[in-house]
C-alpha cells in the first residue's frame, strides 16, 4: 500500500466523507518544499460537502490523524500537511528497493492485457532515416514502460516492403543495376537506383508505365519480380539489423506491409457491404466528409492497393491475433492525417475498438535548423552518425579514465546512450536538435551525466566493499537520515508514480527527467556529505545503503529508456 493511499484511507475515516478513497488519493499533493510537509491534502472539496470552512475541517482532520509513518500533522490554509517519520519511512523504501532490485517499480496494472506497439518500421531499399530512429527509440522506451506495468507488449516492426515504388526499383535495377554493387552496399546502391529512376522518369514518362507494369507483375506473383523483391527485402533487413544490434533493440514481429497482401480482400468486402466504397475517377475511396477529413484512398485506378488499405488489414489482424487493449503507432507527426483517416474508416465500419488505436506522434530531428533527412542521392547514414557518437564517447572516456578496462564496450554504451537520451529527454512532440557535442557532455541534462552519476556511486560502493567487506551493507534502520537524505528518499519512492505518468501520457521524457533529477540529487549529496570517510560506522552504513538504492533506481530508469548503465566509466 502506498503512503498516499494510507493517508487517503485515514482522511476518509477521520472526516466521514462520501468520496471514495481513490478520489481522495488523487487530490493528495507532494509539496515542492519540505517545509510544507511531505504530503498535503487540500480540504476544499470535502469542505463543500460538509458546508464547513476548509481551515476548520483541516484542523479537525489534523487533530484526529494517527499513522505510524507520520510524525506530525498540521493544518495550514485549508490544507492538512503531513510530515513523514523519515528514518522509519526511509527504512521501508530502502528495503523495498534493495529487496526488489530491478523489479522495483513493477506494477500489475496491465496483468493479462496486451498492447501492440508499431515502431521503427523503415522502408526497404531506403536508408534508415532519423524519423525511424526516433520511432525506434521512443517506441522502445514506451514498450519498456508498458511492460514494467505488467502488460504484455508486442513490438511490431511494420516494415515498408510493398507499394508501387518496388515497380520503380525493379525497373531501375533491370536497366542500370549491378548485382555485385548491390551486394556490397545494398541500401545506398538501391537508393541510388531509385533516385536515378526519378531523374530519368522526369524526361521519359514511359518509364513510369514500365514501373507500373512491374508492380502489377509483382502483385500477380510473377517469378522474376518476386525474386528481385525478396532479394531487396533480405539485404535491406540485414542492413537494418546492424542498426538494431547497435541500439540493442529487438522485435516480436517483422510483419510488414507485404504480409497483408492476402488480407485486404476481407477489408474491401466489409467496406463494400457497408456501402462505404465510392468510385472517384476510377479509384475507390471512403468519403470522410462528415468527419471533416479528405477521402481515404483504398484502391488505385489500376487495382493496386495502398498504404491505408494495408493498415486497415493490419489493424484487424492485430486485434484478432493479440486482442489488444490498445494499439499504438509510433510514427512522426507528418502522418497524423493518415492515422485520423484510419480511425475514421474503422468507426464508419462501427468497429468499437477503433478508439483504442493511438497515434504516438513525434517531431522532427533537426540539424542546423533544418530537417535531417536523406537528401537526393546524398545520404546521411544513420550508422555513420552512431559510429561518430561512439568515437567521440571513446575520446572523452580516454581522457577521463585512461585505465578503464572495458573501454570499447563503455564507449558503445555511452555513445549510443547519449543519442537515445538526447532524443528522449524532451517531450516527443518537440523537434530534436541533433548536436553530437551537446549530447555527449558529461554535465547538464545528458545521458552521459546520468550514466556517470551511476558509475560514480558504483565506484564508491566498490571501494567500501573492498575496505570493509559486504557487511557494510547490512540493513540498518536509517536513524541518522535527515534533511540531506529526505529529498533522495522521496525521489526514489516516487519512481512508481513517474512510471505511471510516463505511461498515462505516453511520454518517456518523464523518466529521463526523473533520472536527471535523481542523478543531480546524488551529486549534491556526494559533494556535501561524508560517505567513505564517515567515522561513525552505523551512519556510514546507512549512507552506503542509500547509495546502493540510488544505483538500482538510476540503472532501472536508464534501462526503461533503452540505455545501458556501465558500472565503471
Ligand atoms: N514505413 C512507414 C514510413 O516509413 C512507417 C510505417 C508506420 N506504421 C504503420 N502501421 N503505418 O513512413
Amino acid at each position: 500500500m502506498t503512503m498516499k493511499s494510507k493517508i487517503a484511507e485515514q482522511v476518509k475515516s477521520a472526516s466521514g466523507t462520501d468520496f471514495s478513497i481513490g478520489e481522495i488519493e488523487s487530490w493528495i499533493e507532494k509539496p515542492k518544499f519540505s517545509t510544507m510537509g511531505d504530503y498535503a491534502f487540500p480540504c476544499f472539496r470535502l469542505a463543500k460537502e460538509f458546508k464547513k470552512a476548509p481551515q476548520l475541517l483541516a484542523g479537525e482532520i489534523a487533530q484526529t490523524f494517527t499513522l505510524k509513518e507520520i510524525v506530525r500533522t498540521e493544518a495550514a490554509g485549508g490544507y492538512v500537511n503531513f510530515y513523514l517519520d523519515l528514518p522509519l519511512y526511509s527504512e521501508k523504501v530502502l528495503k523495498d528497493v534493495l529487496g526488489k532490485g530491478s523489479n522495483y517499480g513493477c506494477q500489475d496494472l496491465g496483468k493479462g492485457k496486451a498492447i501492440t506497439m508499431d515502431l521503427s518500421s523503415p522502408n526497404i531499399a531506403k536508408p534508415f532515416s532519423m524519423g525511424h530512429l526516433r520511432s525506434t527509440v521512443i517506441g522502445n522506451a514506451l514498450a519498456n514502460v508498458t511492460e514494467k506495468l505488467g502488460y504484455n507488449v508486442i513490438r511490431i516492426n511494420h516494415i515498408g516492403d510493398w507499394g508501387t515504388q518496388f515497380g520503380k526499383l525493379i525497373t531501375a535495377y533491370k536497366m542500370w543495376g549491378n548485382e555485385e554493387q548491390v551486394k556490397k552496399s545494398p541500401i545506398p546502391e538501391l537508393h541510388k537506383l531509385y533516385v536515378h529512376f526519378h531523374e530519368q522518369a522526369e524526361r521519359n514518362p514511359s518509364l513510369d508505365d514500365e514501373a507500373r507494369e512491374w508492380f502489377k507483375r509483382l502483385e500477380d506473383g510473377d517469378l522474376e519480380a518476386v525474386k528481385l523483391w525478396q532479394w531487396f527485402r533480405e539485404v535491406s533487413l540485414e542492413a537494418f539489423s546492424e542498426v538494431y544490434k547497435k541500439l540493442d533493440i529487438s522485435f516480436d514481429s517483422y510483419n510488414g506491409e507485404a504480409f497483408y497482401n492476402d488480407k485486404m480482400d476481407d477489408v474491401m468486402a466489409m467496406l463494400e457491404d457497408e456501402g462505404l466504397l465510392e468510385e472517384s475517377e476510377g479509384a475507390k475511396v471512403v468519403r470522410l466528409d462528415e468527419e471533416g477529413l479528405p477521402p481515404c484512398l483504398i484502391q488505385k485506378r489500376d487495382g493496386a492497393t495502398l498504404y491505408a488499405t494495408r493498415d486497415l488489414a493490419a489493424a484487424f489482424y492485430r486485434k484478432r491475433e493479440y486482442s489488444f487493449e490498445k494499439s499504438l503507432y509510433v510514427v512522426g507527426n507528418e502522418q497524423s492525417l493518415h492515422f485520423k483517416q484510419l480511425k475514421a474508416v474503422l468507426k464508419k465500419l462501427n468497429i468499437a475498438w477503433a478508439e483504442d488505436l493511438v497515434h504516438i506522434s513525434f517531431g522532427m530531428m533537426l540539424k542546423d535548423g533544418k530537417k535531417m533527412s536523406t537528401r537526393k542521392g546524398k545520404i546521411v547514414l544513420l550508422e555513420e552518425v552512431l559510429e561518430q557518437s561512439i568515437t567521440l564517447a571513446a575520446e572523452a572516456i580516454k581522457e577521463k579514465n585512461p585505465n578503464l578496462k572495458e573501454k570499447k564496450q563503455v564507449a558503445q554504451s555511452v555513445g549510443i546512450g547519449a543519442v537515445m537520451f538526447h532524443d528522449l529527454k524532451v517531450f516527443r512532440q518537440n523537434d530534436v536538435h541533433f548536436e553530437l557535442k551537446d549530447m555527449l557532455r558529461f554535465e547538464g541534462e545528458t545521458g552521459p551525466y546520468v550514466q556517470y552519476a551511476h558509475a560514480r556511486a558504483c565506484s564508491i560502493l566498490r571501494k567500501a566493499e573492498a575496505e570493509e567487506g559486504a557487511s557494510t551493507f547490512k540493513t540498518v534502520a536509517p536513524a541518522a537520515f535527515g534533511e540531506a537524505e529526505r529529498a533522495i528518499v522521496m525521489k526514489i519512492s516516487a519512481f512508481d508514480e513517474v512510471i505511471q505518468e510516463a505511461f498515462a501520457e505516453w511520454d518517456p521524457s518523464k523518466i529521463a527527467k526523473y533520472a536527471i533529477d535523481l542523478a543531480q540529487l546524488f551529486n549534491q549529496y556526494y559533494a556535501h556529505t561524508h560517505i567513505l570517510n564517515e567515522e561513525d560506522k552505523d551512519v556510514k552504513g546507512q549512507r552506503l545503503l542509500l547509495l546502493k538504492a540510488i544505483t538500482v533506481v538510476l540503472k532501472e530508469s536508464l534501462r526503461l529508456l533503452g540505455i545501458k548503465a556501465p558500472e565503471e566509466m
